[in-house]
């Protein structure tokens, strides 16, 4: 299974992080020193993904532009002798092909997933969403393809979450056929702790198939409106197997505030020429607010 397409759902308005949010897509808040979503494609990129296919939304076309050329902006950095920047610049412009597509409507995951089918072809692909950063080697979402390649059937990031958290997540429970890969009995999203069928919730990379968008196309939206994937995914069941595995690196939930923060903290503490003095500086911190 080669997957050269991966689809990124940008179009939600990140009311989260409003009023961060408000004239900034929230995808493009930094991280140390990038924007969110660049650490979402960067993982796809080293995945093997050729083209990238935003399903975005009004507002949201400053995504496009970072991973687009900016020629101007090359020039003006190559006449002043910045070659590390430009080197930077040009990086960010040439790693992917960009496809943007319009999801005119909040109609749920599955929904924004859908509009892509037109660019999709007939081969499997990737999705990955944006509030789940998975930084590390090798990257998660290669581990999805290695086992989608081994199946040919639809495979989904799982990870353990306590039993109280469940209800924020799809939820996943199947057989386990080898350590951390279940064949998918059972897909429910969002489930009250009391009624989940286990802990194991879907974090937010998945590897498609064809067979995966008729169904989403025959799924019906849920009682809010919305077209859920896990609904569209649960639907497959009947039709051949899925599968659930867990993923290497560690998983930082960027949808929420407080874990943004500690991305940003533990990634400046890994990062190879801010890390020290900013491991440093936060040492300053705590001595500081203890004495007070
Ligand atoms: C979506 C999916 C959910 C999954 C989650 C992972 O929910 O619908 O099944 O567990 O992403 O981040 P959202 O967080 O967009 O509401």
């Amino acid at each position: 299974m080669n997957l050269r397409r991966a689809v990124f759902p940008v179009a939600g308005y990140g009311t989260r992080f409003l009023p961060a949010s408000k004239a900034i897509p929230k995808e493009l808040l930094p991280i140390v020193d990038k924007p969110a979503v660049q650490y979402v494609v960067e993982e796809a990129v080293a995945a093997g993904v050729e083209t990238a296919i935003f399903v975005t939304a009004e507002g949201k076309s400053a995504i496009e532009d970072h991973f687009d050329r900016n020629l101007r902006l090359e020039a003006f950095l190559a006449e002043r002798g910045k070659h590390d920047l430009l080197e930077v610049v040009r990086h960010v412009g040439t790693m992917v092909q960009v496809v943007a597509v319009r999801q005119k409507e909040a109609l749920g995951l599955g929904h924004a997933v859908l509009q892509a089918a037109p660019v999709l072809g007939d081969e499997p692909f990737a999705v990955l969403l944006g509030d789940d950063i998975i930084v590390g080697h090798p990257p998660a979402i290669a581990r999805l393809a290695e086992l989608g390649r081994q199946t040919g059937a639809p495979v989904i990031a799982v990870m353990e979450v306590p039993r109280e958290e469940i209800r924020h997540y799809g939820c996943v429970a199947g057989d386990l056929v080898e350590p951390g890969v279940w064949r998918v009995r059972e897909l429910v999203e969002k489930p009250p702790p009391e009624v989940a069928p286990s802990n194991l919730a879907i974090i937010g990379r998945y590897v498609l198939t064809p067979a995966v968008l008729h169904a989403l196309a025959a799924t019906p939206p849920d009682r809010a409106g919305e077209i859920q994937l896990t609904e569209g995914l649960r639907r497959c069941l009947a039709a051949g197997p899925v599968y659930a595995c867990t993923f290497p690196g560690k998983r930082y939930d960027a949808g929420n505030k407080a874990d943004f923060l500690r991305a940003t903290v533990e990634i400046a503490l890994r990062h190879p020429e801010l890390g020290p003095g900013f491991r440093r500086m936060l040492e300053e911190v705590f001595a500081e607010v203890q004495e007070k």
